[in-house]
């Protein structure tokens, strides 16, 4: 019950013909729908409609973070909690948020970012028979993760988003980086009972940090990084090691500056598992394990 995983994610960009041409043939993504002003995309494993929606707009950053719940009751239930927090909320019927949208509820989070828990999206499949289905489709362009992972977000009081998050969304913590004065620099929570379904880390009010696309091993990361290098694409780290979430990751942008990530690794999160907590003197390790080091270009908002 609740929330079961990361539906979708809402991009800015300015160039929505450069940034589609770069998420279909660089990312690899499938693209499902188009309107005047935005663009739909999901991950090739993905049964939903759209994993990512580019949406145009004079700048980059993200527009909208949604996550998927189990049954209808669940909106009804979550709607109570986040209310009771004191946030208003708002519903809308299946479909009134564009192609294959879902019965949606949708609320700014104390981070400033607008969110959105929905039930129903339209389920078009991932273009594999339900009968002795080969392992991929064929004629993928580009890296082709299977599915979104995880979304990083950026808010000025981690600690305040993090109980919200636990206390009210029903999320666990399985990891954080605490400052030397007791403050949380970072956190990291899940649904899925992977390491994170979703991140917090300091700076400013509803920024976006990157969000991550699924890829099944190095090997794939190794593979998207020869890709992006191909293409041109500004690779900002990696392929690397986190010390948090022991996952493995490429960090690199799209054309209008939204930074990406391709994931793999990471362990599985049991719901009575004990949060890891990393110090601030090792924060470094916590984002980059090999280097040591977070420059603070990484922690800046971007382009
Ligand atoms: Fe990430």
């Amino acid at each position: 019950m609740g929330i079961l995983r990361l539906s979708h994610v809402e991009v800015r960009c300015p160039d929505l013909e450069l940034s589609t041409a770069y998420y279909t043939e660089v990312m690899g993504l499938i693209e499902t729908a188009v309107e005047d002003e935005a663009v739909y995309l999901k991950g090739w494993d993905e049964q939903q409609h759209h994993s990512l929606i580019l949406r145009y707009a004079p700048t980059y950053g993200v527009e909208r973070v949604g996550f998927k719940v189990q049954h209808a009751e669940d909106l009804d239930e979550l709607t109570s909690a986040i209310e009771g927090y004191g946030i208003a909320t708002k519903r809308f019927a299946a479909g009134e948020l564009g192609p294959g949208s879902g019965e949606t509820v949708r609320f700014v989070a104390p981070s400033g970012h607008t969110i959105e828990l929905v039930h129903g999206m339209e389920q078009i499949g991932n273009a594999l028979p339900l009968h002795n289905p080969p392992p991929e489709p064929q004629g993928l362009s580009g890296m082709h993760p299977p599915r979104i992972d995880h979304v990083f977000l950026m808010c000025e009081d981690v600690d305040e988003i993090t109980r919200f998050y636990t206390e009210v969304l029903g999320f666990r913590l399985t990891e954080q980086i605490v400052a030397d004065d007791g403050h949380q620099l970072a956190t990291f929570l899940e649904r899925t009972h992977t390491a994170h379904d979703i991140a917090f880390i300091v700076g400013p009010d509803a920024a976006f940090h990157h969000v991550a696309y699924w890829v099944d091993d190095w090997n794939d990361l190794r593979r998207s990084a020869d890709i992006a290098a191909y293409h041109g694409v500004r690779i900002d780290a990696g392929p690397t090691r986190h010390g948090a979430t022991r996952g493995w990751g490429l960090y690199f942008f799209d054309p209008a500056g939204n930074r990406n990530e391709v994931y793999t690794g990471g362990y599985w999160a049991d719901p009575d598992r004990e949060p890891i907590t990393w110090t601030e003197a090792q924060m470094g390790r916590a984002v980059f394990y090999y280097e040591g080091v977070v420059d603070q270009n990484f922690l800046t908002v971007h382009s």
